[in-house]
């Protein structure tokens, strides 16, 4: 009895511990921390050369410098192959990065024939298949020959057991076939080719990117015949089940909600972004409002009530401002005050989309570009707060207005492809065409065609 009170007591203190530091510091997610398991396949064959095998390796650990190491965050597996494949680092053996990174500064170049079915299938039995942690799997293949065995089938079984599958391939002898055949669909997010290994460095910032959106995003978002990974922050809150009113959009069949103050759009973050957010992403909404106040059209805060990430529509100085985090000052603070920001303030529907990479933030309404300004580097944001919408900044008062949609797109490259084909707008006529959709500008007025104002687009 007295053994089984010990118990007891052990297992509370250990919960109370867990509690406290949660919190005590509110816990920060990004990229950083996003739980995955990754294995890089590194092709090591004679037509690399030692060289170019230490600017993998140099290629490898800036990339590796982007997360942090340990059994609740990233592990990292390296195998390098060539006629057969070598377990370099296995995964989880490392609770630090720089521990990690010493180790993979001290690989040794092969040399030899480029078997990249059988270093596949090697990595998914030694290193995958003995990981017991539930998560995001990934393997980046880098190679740059044709593989002189079998890769297509063994390809296929790996992501049949959901290791998602990156391709690299450098220089001309690779077969773009046989990378897309590797790599996951669609082939533009998994394949990447650069023509030498000097030019490996240019695609370090895309394929971090890429990396983060894999376990940070895993979230599918049907837009048109293919699914995007972001998060539909509308579901996201239960929308659909708390605002019961819904309008028709004049001339089309999109249907939006009508908000009004007596409802709390709130959910905790933790459930809303899990993983935090990509470095790079796009928010896109669609709404019509009439508050001449300033309110939060989005924000997330931290436990104390602060804002991290911000929408904010400024409604006595008709500019618009997004807040995010910074690594300076904890915050800042960006306003767009071009004139044609005013256009948001004249109670009709209209697109808001913001490109937010790691160095600044672009601003387009109605698909038109607004402005570009410069951003500070920004830190994790904190998903022990909440995620709101329509809220007036600093209150915790619903602002009441009419959304139709409101995303987060966490690949940058769906900037271009979110076109006005689907803002469901007065003023505009959706045709649908064989080859995607086409929208015309209606003149308000008198309901005529603006002239010139075609436009057209697949979706
Ligand atoms: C890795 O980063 C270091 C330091 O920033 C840089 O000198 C080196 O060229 C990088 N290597 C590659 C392959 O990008
Ligand atoms: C940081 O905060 C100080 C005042 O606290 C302000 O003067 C400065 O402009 C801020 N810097 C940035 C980059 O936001
Ligand atoms: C409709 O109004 C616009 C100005 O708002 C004008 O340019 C155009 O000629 C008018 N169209 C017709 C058919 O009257």
């Amino acid at each position: 009895m007295a053994q089984l009170l010990r118990l007891f007591q052990t297992l509370l203190i250990l919960l109370l511990r867990d509690y406290i530091s949660a919190e005590d510091g509110e816990t920060r997610a990004s990229c950083r921390t996003a739980p995955a398991d990754l294995v890089f396949i590194l092709d090591g064959s004679y037509s690399v050369g030692p060289e170019n095998f230490e600017i993998i390796k140099s290629w490898l650990v800036n990339i590796t410098r982007n997360f942090d190491i340990g059994p609740k965050f990233i592990q990292v597996g390296v195998v390098q192959y060539s006629d057969y494949p070598v377990l370099e680092i296995p995964l989880g053996t490392h609770e630090s990065t720089e521990n990690l990174i010493k180790e993979m500064e001290s690989i040794h170049y092969l040399g030899g024939n480029t078997k990249t079915g059988r270093a596949i299938q090697f990595a998914y039995d030694h290193l995958f298949a003995k990981s017991s942690r539930f998560l995001t799997k990934i393997a980046v293949v880098l190679t740059d020959g044709k593989s002189q065995d079998e890769v297509k089938d063994v390809a296929a079984e790996a992501r049949k057991n959901k290791i998602t599958l990156f391709a690299i391939g450098v220089g001309s002898e690779i077969e773009e076939d046989e990378l897309k055949a590797i790599a996951n669909k669609p082939s533009s997010t998994y394949v990447f080719y650069v023509e030498d290994y000097i030019a490996i460095s240019r695609i370090k910032e895309v394929i971090k990117q890429k990396l983060c959106e894999e376990s940070v995003c895993p979230t599918r978002i049907p837009v048109a015949a293919r699914d995007e990974k972001g998060f539909d922050i509308l579901v996201g809150l239960g929308v659909k089940k708390r605002v019961k009113k819904r309008i028709q959009i004049p001339t089309t069949n999109a249907k939006a909600y009508e908000v009004t103050s007596r409802v709390d759009l709130s959910e905790l973050t933790r459930n809303v972004f899990p993983e935090g957010l990509p470095p790079s992403y796009v928010f896109v909404s669609t709404q019509r409002f009439k508050v001449k106040k300033t309110w939060d059209l989005w924000r997330v805060l931290s436990l104390d009530k602060r804002p991290q990430i911000a929408v904010t529509i400024n409604g006595e100085e008709k500019t618009l401002s997004f807040t995010t985090t910074s690594l300076i000052n904890g915050t800042q603070v960006i306003t767009f005050a071009a004139p044609r920001v005013k256009t948001l303030f004249d109670e009709g529907w209209h697109q808001i989309r913001l490109l937010v990479t790691e160095d600044f933030v672009t601003l387009y309404i109605d698909d038109q570009e607004i402005e570009t300004k410069p951003l500070h580097p920004v830190l994790g944001i904190y998903i022990s707060g909440l995620t709101q919408i329509g809220k007036y900044s600093g209150k915790e008062e619903t602002v009441q207005f009419d959304i139709q949609k409101l995303r987060i797109y966490c690949d940058p490259e769906q900037n271009n492809r979110e076109t006005v084909c689907e803002i469901p707008g007065f003023g505009w006529i959706l045709l649908q065409s064989e080859w995607g959709c086409a929208v015309r500008f209606l003149d308000h007025t008198n309901g005529s065609f603006l002239k010139g104002s075609w436009f057209e687009g697949l979706i």
